[in-house]
């Protein structure tokens, strides 16, 4: 049996057209019809990013309406491919998906009871690893580690810089930047967030609300400047991270917290010979073997608790749940993860 027997429509939360907070609204969809190379997953939490408040705003380009938000999440699979083609892949075969397995899944439109992906894009859960915790460590702790990996290979002895060190996906670059015996330099906003950053292996905290973050940096590198720095925030500290780099130093653009940084001519970088990136996880995992190759290091390193997921809290499956997951982080108050708890086993 390639599909479990399921209802015809399913609830969904997401957007009919793109706008303010007030956009979000649940609404009842068909259940969708599992695509030949796809599996069809029965979600069990979805996560929250940054990426869902960009497509909600119209950063990022919708194809059509309505639209459910949500671009990760993690369930049981209730729908297996059919294309002969697929099911001979030997990279299919090793993801070893039957009815009932644990995955993680990313691809817009999870914020839904059931989500129909890619099987490319569906990686297998290993024992000891919730969809609770997977759906809050997928998107996050792919990008810290593909992006510590392939953006910048942080080496050992390097001193690093990240912005937003206390958000969800700050405290797990800390972590790994730690765990590769690199120094790690963050900023935040708030004492209690600069305690939490430092128990996830910042060796220094700057506040830049209340310090000068270019000074302290260059204080803390005799005057030189770190390795590398990633910078989740973008508009408000883009032209700052030039003052903080080293010559030769690497620049990894994450994303747009405070707006995206403006055109930006690239003479810019003679100075110091700047490397300056603007990754995406998507581009790191593209082949199936990118994505289970990091995907399977991600998750034993989670399930072997050496990289700890901080969830910051779990809102319920309704538009005011996805609004205020929103609100809360764009209005920069969360430390770690936020998730939506769709239908979890035993929550009927
Ligand atoms: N390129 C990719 O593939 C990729 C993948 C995942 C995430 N990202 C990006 O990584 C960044 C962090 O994502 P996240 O989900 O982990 O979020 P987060 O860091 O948990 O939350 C954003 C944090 O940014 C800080 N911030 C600074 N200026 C801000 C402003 N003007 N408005 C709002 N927040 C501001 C706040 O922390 P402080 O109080 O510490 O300042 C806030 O808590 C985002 O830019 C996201 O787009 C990129």
């Amino acid at each position: 049996m390639s599909t479990a027997q399921l209802p015809a429509k399913m609830q969904a939360i997401g957007i009919n057209k793109t706008g303010d907070f007030d956009v979000i609204e649940k609404f009842e969809l068909p259940v969708p019809q599992n695509a030949p190379g796809n599996v069809l997953v029965k979600v069990h939490y979805g996560g929250v990013n940054f990426i869902d408040t960009y497509y909600r705003k119209g950063l990022y380009a919708i194809s059509s309406f309505p639209q459910p938000l949500g671009t990760e999440a993690a369930g049981e699979v209730v729908g297996l491919p059919t294309d002969e083609k697929v099911l001979n892949d030997e990279e299919y075969k090793l993801r070893g998906f039957k009815l009932g397995t644990n995955v993680a899944v990313y691809g817009l439109g999870s914020f839904a009871e059931y989500v129909s992906v890619p099987w490319t894009k569906t990686y297998s859960l290993p024992d000891g690893v919730s969809t609770r915790t997977a759906a809050a460590g997928l998107t996050q702790g792919a990008t810290a580690l593909t992006f510590v990996t392939e953006a910048y290979n942080v080496q050992k002895g390097d001193i690093i810089l990240v912005h937003t060190v206390a958000g969800g996906l700050g405290l797990l670059f800390a972590q790994l930047i730690k765990r590769r015996g690199a120094t790690v330099i963050g900023t935040t906003s708030t004492p209690e967030k600069a305690e939490i950053a430092k128990q996830n292996g910042a060796d220094h905290v700057i506040l830049y609300t209340k310090e000068d973050t270019v000074q302290r940096v260059l204080e803390l590198t005799n005057g030189e400047g770190v390795h590398a720095i990633f910078d989740g925030v973008g508009k408000d500290t883009f032209e700052s991270d030039f003052k903080m780099i080293r010559r030769k130093g690497t620049i990894v653009s994450v994303g747009n917290a405070s707006g995206a940084v403006p055109p930006f001519p690239p003479l810019k970088l003679v100075e110091k010979n700047v490397r300056l990136l603007r990754p995406t996880l998507g581009n790191y995992v593209y082949t199936p073997e990118e994505g289970r190759h990091y995907t399977t290091e991600l998750f034993n390193l989670i399930a072997k608790g050496d990289l700890k997921i901080r969830i910051h809290a779990e809102y319920p499956f309704t538009a005011e749940g996805v609004q205020q997951a929103q609100k809360d982080l764009t209005g920069g108050k969360t430390v770690g993860k936020l998730i939506v708890k769709v239908a979890p086993p035993g929550d009927a």
